[in-house]
């Protein structure tokens, strides 16, 4: 069984695997389901020392994706300090707490959650992409507690210089990346925005938003040496291994959570230990910045010669075929490849459910 323990910033979750900041930790009792579910640590859904004005509806789901527009906690602070974060500790797991936006709302509220508090989350969500309040807003947190302080970054622009700069500044480390947006969708049934706020926006979470999360953790893990929780479209534990090859030290589970209640936590813990296993690594940690090592091991050899097939995996689905743009691929009894056709171009390899086509 491969070990699953990560410790980071001196505090040890034993397994990598917790919700993200949002409706799977709105309260006290969805901290304790996901403890329940599975879940190495808690999150907290973010405050700030107003409750917020939801508009509504204020999630869909879409084809690939998610959209909402839920601002922060609509829980005022009150509760939270009373009962909430109560729940949340009642878990025994590491407790992160997340808070917004400006430094001047951070000196309010992080001394209030300090007693629960194993760290904080500060979302940058409603900051801009400016380094500036960003910083200020770290600072406060900073001065305020003596626990770890996590920036949670928006897929801004400039990643890597806002990654640095918050190092820099004395982060501990970085959550990333929050929703992205704005996106629009439409109700066609009524011709009105699917999300009830002023515009219509809302902002874009789950599957689709994985490569970009993905994107921004490699591009933030060349640039800074503090750990990085990935979050961002993860719905199993091979979504799990790409955060962590691309640089993530632990993850967190946000609409997936939504969709399939606190149980997918503990799914995709075991997902996780199943891919491990069968690829010969004993801890999650060996697979952590891997792909950084390989880009960086050599100049990189990349193949355009034509996939090979595993006819012991292979059932004959077709899949591959139909969409080879090349006609390279045909089937009789056996899949066959044509080398001369081929473009070496990948895409059978990614649609291949089975798992029967490797690059060469
Ligand atoms: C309905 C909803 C509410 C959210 N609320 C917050 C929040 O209060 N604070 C925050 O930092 N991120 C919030 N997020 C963003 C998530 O924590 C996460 O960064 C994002 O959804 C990407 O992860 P996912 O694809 O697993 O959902 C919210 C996301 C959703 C879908």
């Amino acid at each position: 069984m491969a070990k699953l323990g990560v410790t980071i910033c001196g505090i040890h979750f034993a397994n990598p695997v917790m919700p993200a900041a949002g409706p799977p930790g709105k309260d006290g009792a969805m901290c304790q389901a996901a403890a329940r579910g599975g879940a190495g640590g808690i999150v907290t859904k973010t405050i700030s020392v107003q409750p917020a004005e939801v508009p509504r509806p204020c999630m869909a789901e879409i084809q690939g994706g998610f959209l909402n527009t839920e601002l922060w906690s609509e829980l005022p602070k009150e509760q939270w300090l009373e009962t909430e974060y109560k729940l949340a500790k009642d878990t025994g797991l590491p407790l992160l707490i997340g808070l917004g936006y400006t430094a001047e709302q951070i000196r309010q509220l992080a001394p209030l959650v300090k007693p629960y508090a194993d760290a904080l989350e500060l979302s940058t969500h409603y900051v801009g992409n400016d380094i500036s309040p960003i910083i200020e807003a770290l600072q406060a947190a900073k001065q305020a507690v003596d626990v770890p302080v996590f920036m949670k970054m928006s897929p801004h622009p400039n990643i890597q210089e806002i990654a640095k700069a918050v190092e820099n500044a004395g982060a501990d480390g970085l959550v990333m990346i929050n929703s992205f947006g704005p996106c629009f969708g439409i109700d066609i049934e009524t011709g009105l925005p699917l999300m009830g706020s002023k515009e219509g926006y809302g902002w874009l979470s789950g599957a689709a938003l994985k490569p970009l999360a993905l994107r921004c953790i490699y591009d933030a893990a060349r640039v800074v040496n503090i750990p990085i929780i990935g979050v961002g479209g993860i719905t199993s534990g091979r979504d799990v291994a790409e955060m962590f090859m691309a640089g993530a030290s632990a993850v967190q589970v946000c609409t997936e959570a939504i969709l399939k209640g606190p149980a997918i936590y503990g799914k995709i813990v075991r997902e996780l230990e199943a891919f491990l296993g069968s690829h010969g690594y004993e801890t999650v940690e060996e697979i952590r910045g891997l792909t950084l090592r390989k880009m960086t091991e050599s100049a990189r050899q990349t193949s355009m010669a034509a996939p090979v097939v595993d006819p012991q995996k292979c059932t004959l689905c077709g899949r591959c075929e139909v969409s080879c743009a090349y006609s390279a691929i045909s089937r009789d009894e056996h899949l066959k490849i044509d080398p001369q056709k081929c473009f070496g171009c990948g895409l059978c390899i990614s649609r291949c459910r089975p798992r029967a086509l490797r690059m060469p």
